[in-house]
């Protein structure tokens, strides 16, 4: 890497640039380990001003801005390119909960917040910031935005999308857009805003959210359940959703395979449930009201579905320790897949009703074509969101598993557009999926999406390659 451009330092201030190679290290590859970039420099701005004054200057010299929050993301959309004529821009000093209203049920946070830092600002004003994911001790709201997270408690309180009010955005030519207002009423014209969630830091850089708050949850049941099969846990869904009142705020699957990496590579994970079973369903109801008894309505609500076959066991947490232990094996698939060996990853999502069948369809196809891989189907089925991951089966080659990659994407994603569902649920676009977003967009909106982009972005500085190229 080269040493910053003196303009640069100007504007940030020596502090404000990183120097030293270890410490740049970090922001040149993916969580993963898919990509290697170089980079100009990594800027860490401390104020909305400095960002603008840098955008402003790269717009001028052309230069690539690659934005980089917590580093969590799977497609790669937070690493430079190999040029090394990219800067990488993090805003993690811009950290601070600027206002809370809890009357208003809003505050707003800077886009360098580490996620969990919200949820608990929020919860010390007694509200609940619902967005909940894996990495959340990691990652940050300006990629959660960017990249319009999901996370495990969707099925009740939506995408990060459904939880903005308002943003402060900086765009490419260093103009700040101020839309940074906590009403929940505001039709006047096209609401740019909602372009920028998902658009992965190539159409401005978001500085600051006002976002959505709830009521803090003050009951809480949460069960793992073993399921005959898919077409059960998605029947279950819908009896638990009539039987709680709506109130279902998790509904992640969880195969076998899941409870086995996770029991074998994470300490301190077990099998909740005695005896073995292929499918499982970890359900959390929640509400405000203190004095609810959410297990005892669980607890009823899961004998009457095992009743009618729908369930073949079950255990609900009895306090927040045996909670936690079953949300650590929920949470922990993913690392364990990292431990295990080499993955290939479909975020896909589809119809509710077409899910079973998918798995079925789609995973005989894995069975018979791709001995190489041991399917790892698991996620947010209450949202119709399947992590259809596979890992590397033991005694074969990684190269050849990881060989057959973009081979096995077009046959599970040709079969996700046949099943009417989409190739990327939550996890973007990044640099990973830039084909196949060529290939599943239809012309009418790739023509649009070219046109948003070179109306924000005419020098195409922002997060060059990614989403689009
Ligand atoms: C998760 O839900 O655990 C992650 O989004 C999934 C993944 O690693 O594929
Ligand atoms: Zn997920």
């Amino acid at each position: 890497m080269n040493a910053a451009p003196t303009p640069i330092t100007d504007i940030l201030g020596s502090e404000g640039v990183l120097t030293d190679a270890a410490d740049i290290e970090p922001y040149l590859t993916d969580h993963r380990g898919l990509y290697r970039g170089r980079a100009l420099t990594v800027a860490l701005p401390r104020s909305v001003d400095q960002v603008s004054r840098l955008l402003a200057w790269c717009n001028e010299n052309r230069i690539g801005v690659v934005p980089h929050a917590g580093n969590t993301s799977y497609c790669g959309g937070a690493t430079p390119d190999e040029s090394g004529r990219q800067v990488v821009l993090s805003l993690k000093r811009l950290n601070q909960v600027r206002g809370i209203d809890p009357l208003n049920y809003s505050l707003i946070a800077e886009a360098g917040c580490i996620l969990a830092d919200v949820q608990r600002a929020a919860d010390e004003a007694e509200r609940l910031f619902p967005l909940s994911l894996g990495s959340e001790g990691t990652c940050q709201i300006g990629g959660n935005l960017s990249t319009n997270a999901g996370g495990t408690s969707v099925l009740r309180y939506g995408m990060m999308r459904d939880l903005v009010l308002g943003l402060e955005v900086v765009l490419a030519d260093g103009r700040i857009l101020s839309t940074l207002s906590s009403l929940r009423k505001d039709n006047t014209g096209y609401d740019v805003k909602a372009l920028f969630m998902g658009a992965e830091g190539t159409l401005g850089v978001i500085t600051a959210a006002a976002l959505k708050l709830f009521s803090k949850v003050r009951s809480t049941a949460t069960a793992f359940v073993a399921v005959p099969g898919v077409p059960a846990a998605v029947e279950l869904l819908s009896v638990l959703r009539e039987a709680s009142g709506d109130r279902i705020s998790s509904f992640e699957l969880i195969p076998r395979i899941g409870i086995d990496l996770t029991t074998q590579h994470i300490p301190g994970v077990r099998d909740p449930l005695k005896q073995k079973y292929e499918w499982h369903v970890l359900c959390e109801v929640t509400s405000s009201r203190a004095s609810e008894n959410l297990s005892e309505l669980l607890t009823e609500a899961l004998a009457e579905a095992f009743e009618s076959g729908r369930v073949l066991d079950a255990v609900v947490a009895q306090n927040d320790r045996e909670r936690a232990a079953l949300w650590k094996l929920r949470e922990t698939i993913p690392e364990a897949q990292r431990l295990d060996g080499a993955s290939l990853k479909h975020d896909i999502s589809l119809p509710i009703t077409s899910l079973a069948q998918f798995v079925a369809t789609a995973g005989e196809w894995l069975r018979v074509n791709v001995p190489e891989g041991r399917l790892v189907a698991y996620g947010h089925v209450g949202d119709g969101n399947l992590h259809f991951n596979l890992n590397q089966a033991a005694g074969t080659s990684r190269e050849r598993f990881l060989g057959r990659d973009a081979e096995i994407k077009r046959v599970i994603h040709d079969m996700v557009r046949e099943s009417g569902g989409s190739f990327s649920a939550e996890h973007g676009i990044g640099r990973l999926k830039v084909a196949e977003l060529e290939r599943y967009a239809s012309p009418v909106e790739l023509d649009l999406m070219r046109s948003v982009k070179h109306a924000f972005d005419p020098n195409g500085i922002l997060n060059p390659g990614k989403v689009l190229r």
